[in-house]
């Protein structure tokens, strides 16, 4: 494979791709031919452990991410329901924070563990994990998005917000939490063609 790399690039931005490149895809091949189609990937020896237990994380991650969209919408639709909202706010808040949490958690130990591992294991995936770490970053800005929309919500607990700044929070709120679910989607769809393969074969 080339020794160029350009993550920032139509066809491997988190937030332009729709699949791996051609590119990635066909340097993939032989070590996804091994262990068959992701179908088959429960039925491999190796399966049980670290591959489970990585796909039910990004299962539990992927859960969360698309259900906090919809309790974003919520608390606009009670924007003028103070009571209503107050419970909600502590909610979403809980939510968020717990969502936030695991999500930098896990790509933590991918970063520092992982990786590391498939890096020297199979040196053929270089540019795959390059892929990986750029999605991390812009996965960590999007993070920190959230992060701050979720920070603001103790201040319109209860009477103290109006309903117009509810509203403003709580698109801001959604915003971001759309971001993050799309992104999550294609990375976490992108890492498991890349890195379910290799684990099995570690
Ligand atoms: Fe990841
Ligand atoms: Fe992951």
């Amino acid at each position: 494979m080339s020794d160029t790399f350009i993550y920032n690039s139509k066809d491997n931005h988190v937030e332009q791709r729709c699949e791996l490149s051609a590119l990635l895809q066909k340097h993939l091949h032989e070590l996804q031919s091994v262990v068959g189609t992701r179908d088959e990937w429960p039925l491999h020896k190796n399966f049980a452990g670290e591959a489970e237990f990585w796909m039910q994380v990004h299962k539990a991650l992927l859960g969360a991410a698309a259900e906090f969209p919809d309790r974003c919408a919520t608390l606009l639709l009670l924007a003028d329901d103070p009571p209503a909202r107050k419970k909600h706010l502590t909610q979403l808040s809980q939510l968020g924070g717990q969502l936030i949490h695991h999500a930098h958690t896990h790509h933590h130990v991918e970063d520092h563990h992982f990786f590391p591992v498939f890096q020297r294991a199979f040196p053929k995936l270089n540019h795959h994990l390059e892929l990986l770490d750029g999605d991390h970053r812009i996965l960590t800005e999007t993070l920190d998005q959230l992060e701050n929309a979720v920070r603001t919500l103790p201040a319109i607990q209860a009477d103290k917000g109006n309903q117009s700044e509810v509203l403003f929070r709580g698109e801001e709120l959604l915003h971001a939490a759309n971001r993050l679910n799309k992104l999550f989607k294609q990375h976490i769809a992108d890492e498991e063609e890349i890195c379910i393969p290799a684990i099995l074969q570690l």
